[in-house]
């Protein structure tokens, strides 16, 4: 039987913070918040909340069996932005599908926010599945014939201009454990970070997946057959080629002005057929757009 997934990503809610600490005023808060408000950079998201809350009510209303959250919630990882962000988005809300959830970099945006499991404390019933152990991620979840893989390629920088992600040995090691255990069918990953731009290279230094190599290179030995993320907030769809044996699409951003959209996917077998669904200001509803399809090879 087909089952019908939604997609969405970078939603980056903000609230005012609950308190600045000392470290925060002098640190890699203070810049981003400046390029916040001072520089104008949060008008991008000056909707963000409606289009959430719209957002939301196709999330219940249109017949999703799993829904797919690719990170980057929050704009500067304050608890009262993971807060506002989980309650915007429903997470907890029984009424909703079930869902998967990985943070992006800005969910992590300083390492206390890492360190205290800012993101995976508010997105803990999203994050429900398969482990290897105790450790976090990567966690399975099944979903008719399809398994989805949350994998975490996001993590505290200490650098204001630093977006760069990581993967590392220590988790493809238990993605390795992890797939073998697995029952046959279309493995997706759903992780933040893309493995290459639409360019087919990957992203300049400071905002790439740092071992994006390696990290495609153990996806392909595990049997990933796509890989489903943001980060980038304009959406692209790779099919596979030589250099990449398995598909990969970036959803873009759901909430950015202009590029607002989210990914609606059925996959019949190894077919998935995606519709493209865009946000329309004056209507205040998103409306369907592009359609595309993909071939899961394994
Ligand atoms: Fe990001």
């Amino acid at each position: 039987m087909a089952v019908k997934l939604c997609h969405f990503s970078d939603i980056h809610l903000t609230a005012k913070p609950m308190g600045w600490s000392a470290r925060d005023v002098v640190g890699k808060r203070a810049t981003g918040w400046f390029n916040l408000t001072a520089l104008g950079r949060g008008s991008r998201f000056r909707h963000a909340p409606s289009v959430v809350d719209v957002l939301r009510r196709d999330l219940a209303t249109r017949g999703y069996d799993h829904l797919v959250f690719s990170g980057d919630a929050t704009m500067l990882g304050f608890e009262s932005e993971m807060k506002l962000a989980a309650n915007a988005l429903g997470v907890g809300d029984a009424t909703l599908p079930p869902c998967i959830a990985v943070p992006g970099n800005h969910d992590v945006y300083i390492g206390r926010a890492e360190k205290k499991r800012l993101f995976e404390a508010s997105f803990a019933s999203w994050q429900q599945g398969q482990r290897v152990g105790d450790s976090y991620y990567p966690f399975a979840q099944k979903v008719g014939h399809v398994w989805l893989i949350a994998l975490n390629s996001s993590r505290a920088n200490f650098w204001p201009w630093d977006a760069s992600g990581r993967v590392g040995e220590p988790q493809l090691a238990r993605l390795r454990e992890l797939t073998a255990t697995l029952d046959p069918g279309p493995r997706i990953v759903v992780s933040h970070y893309p493995i290459m731009m639409p360019s087919r290279r990957p992203e300049p230094r400071y905002h790439r997946l740092r071992d994006w190599k390696r990290v495609k290179d153990v996806a392909v030995e595990c049997g990933v057959s796509l890989w489903l993320h943001g980060h980038k907030h304009g959406w692209y769809v790779l099919p596979t080629d030589a250099e990449l044996p398995f598909a990969t699409i970036c959803v873009g951003s759901t909430t950015q002005a202009r590029r607002w959209g989210y990914h609606e996917y059925t996959i019949d077998g190894g077919k998935l057929a995606a519709l493209r669904r865009v946000y329309d200001l004056a209507a205040g509803a998103f409306v369907d757009a592009d359609r595309f399809e993909l071939e899961l090879k394994g």
